[in-house]
């Protein structure tokens, strides 16, 4: 899978690719993220990309020519399955969206800023608009660096079987059980005793006990 990410901050994504399951991704060949800076585009002398709202309200716009060009240059190259606007009056963001965008081939994220973008290109190139949540960032840099992850660990061969996507919390819908590790037994602190049992049966069962409870608690909106 490709992901184009146009930004005019480039370096906001220096952190978090380069760790963990995204970098073994890259470095596997099975996702490749592209980074290009909207401002190598503009035409105009100081490099502007951003002006201001015509008619109403105070507040610099992004400008149709630099995001245009670069957008159909990437499109000249080849065919994308979604060009995403990332905007806090997109769909919210869910797993189910997450695993359809893993499907796909090549997709771009246009990281808005200021007001917004032009209308026109809302009009002429985008195909779907994303918000990760109700609550306004400066940007959409961080929404598109937590979208390209959680799409990127979904890709097959991504993750191995002792970390499967499988096992979500929100992948079969329920929040995820509570889990342990050694010791059994700390400062007087015990595990639950039928996770020591070895009877793997009644070990599944009582995981999916708790992942109910735990979902019924917290997030009771997850079932119905
Ligand atoms: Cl995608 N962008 C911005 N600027 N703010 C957000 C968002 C996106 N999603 C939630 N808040």
């Amino acid at each position: 899978m490709r992901i184009d990410i146009l930004t005019i901050f480039p370096e906001m994504f220096n952190g978090p690719f380069d760790h963990s399951i995204i970098k073994r991704a890259k470095e596997k060949g099975l996702a490749e993220i592209h980074l290009h800076n909207i401002r190598d585009y503009a035409k105009n002398k100081h490099k502007r990309v951003d002006d201001y709202a015509f008619g109403h309200g105070a507040g610099m716009v992004m400008m149709i020519q630099p995001i245009a060009d670069l957008i159909d240059k990437l499109k000249a190259e080849r065919e994308y399955d979604e060009i995403i606007f990332m905007t806090p009056d997109g769909e919210v963001f869910n797993q189910a969206t997450a695993n359809r965008l893993s499907t796909f081939e090549n997709i771009i994220l246009l990281c808005g800023h200021y007001k917004g973008i032009d209308e026109r290109l809302r009009e002429h190139y985008i195909t779907m608009e994303i918000s990760i949540g109700d609550y306004v960032l400066s940007g959409g840099e961080l929404a598109a660096a937590v979208v390209t992850d959680s799409i990127v660990r979904l890709i097959p061969g991504v993750l191995g079987d002792e970390t499967s996507a499988l096992s979500d919390s929100f992948q079969d819908g329920l929040l995820s059980p509570p889990v342990y590790t050694r010791p059994s037994d700390y400062q007087g602190w015990k595990v639950p005793e039928i996770l020591l049992s070895g009877h793997e049966g009644n070990i599944i069962k009582w995981a999916m006990e708790k992942a109910e409870e735990r979902t019924r608690e917290r997030r009771p909106d997850l079932l119905e």
